[in-house]
């Protein structure tokens, strides 16, 4: 049987799969088996950007899946160089082309880039977009409080969603409080710490003996902890059994203090920090 994801609705009406396939880091060719295999799961979120290198292999896997359009839900994401208001709309027009599509559901600044000091003029851009129909929702990643505070200040539009790092051991807890006060959903990246070396996550004593008590695996357990805390989440595979078994996991709730014990969690990021991150992906800039 078909395993199906809750529907969310958005700060702008429109409604999104809570749960998704990620592509980052999955290579050409394995993304397109990747997002056929998840379709045929019942993913209908597939989520991907520009600077990943795979938006043909989603776009060839959504042309072949055999669902209809509108069942489906994408995002990608404008990479950082592609900031400021002249480059937004080729590089939209660039993504929708390798994707094979009209419009996307979710356009995505994937970096805030405050030295560059464009996202304001940016996110203008994409309200533009929007409003021709190329862009159903409009969003951010890795944003702090400040730069959503001056893009609602500024603009008077809230992103529907702040895509971030998140994971127990990383809970983002000031995202989260800004983004609640602000209605903004906050979507997962790395849900399952694979950014950060995974393994050591899922091999987690508290994560394995919840995976022996439900009969998950300690990923869905994780996962079924982004979903009890009301995030959007997109765990990434290319394995068909895998994919499979991450959206299954709705047929079981972690209690109270089950989940305040994932959230209690020592980090498993060793060391790398958003900063770190922000600076590797400037310099990819
Ligand atoms: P793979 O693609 O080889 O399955 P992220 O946290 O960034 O979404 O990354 C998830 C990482 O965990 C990936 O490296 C992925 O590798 C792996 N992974 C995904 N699903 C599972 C699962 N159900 N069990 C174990 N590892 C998983």
């Amino acid at each position: 049987m078909q395993a199906k994801a809750p529907t969310i609705t958005l700060n702008d009406g429109n409604t999104m799969p809570q749960l998704g396939l990620g592509v980052w880091r999955a290579r050409l060719g394995d993304a397109k088996r990747a997002v056929l295999d998840a379709i045929g799961a019942g993913y209908r979120l597939i989520d991907t950007a520009a600077i990943y290198g795979n938006e043909e292999d989603v776009g060839a896997a959504i042309a072949e899946c055999g669902v209809a359009r509108e069942e489906l839900f994408i995002t990608t994401k404008l990479w950082n160089s592609d900031q400021g208001a002249e480059n937004v709309r080729p590089a939209l027009e660039a993504s929708l082309s390798r994707l094979g599509l009209d419009y996307v559901d979710l356009y995505l600044i994937h970096w805030p880039m405050p030295d560059l000091d464009l996202y304001v003029e940016t996110w203008k851009e994409f309200e533009k977009l929007r409003s021709e129909g190329l862009i159903r929702s409009i969003g951010v990643c890795n944003f702090e409080p400040d730069h959503l505070e001056r893009l609602i200040n500024e603009t008077g539009t809230a992103p529907v969603i702040d895509q971030v790092e998140l994971h127990p051991g990383f809970n983002q807890e000031k995202i989260r409080a800004y983004c609640d006060a602000h209605n903004i959903r906050v979507e997962s990246w790395s849900p399952l710490s694979g950014s950060a070396g995974g393994a050591s996550l899922l091999q987690d004593h508290r994560l394995l003996e919840l995976a022996e008590k439900y009969d998950k695996s300690p990923a869905q357990i994780v996962i079924r902890w982004h979903i009890q805390n009301n995030l959007t989440v997109i765990p990434k595979s290319v394995h068909t059994e895998r994919i499979r078994q991450n959206i299954d996991v709705f047929d079981f709730a972690l209690t109270i203090e089950e989940m305040s014990t994932i959230s209690s969690i020592e980090s498993t990021r060793q060391g790398h920090n958003p900063l770190e991150m922000y600076r590797r992906t400037t310099s990819i800039s």
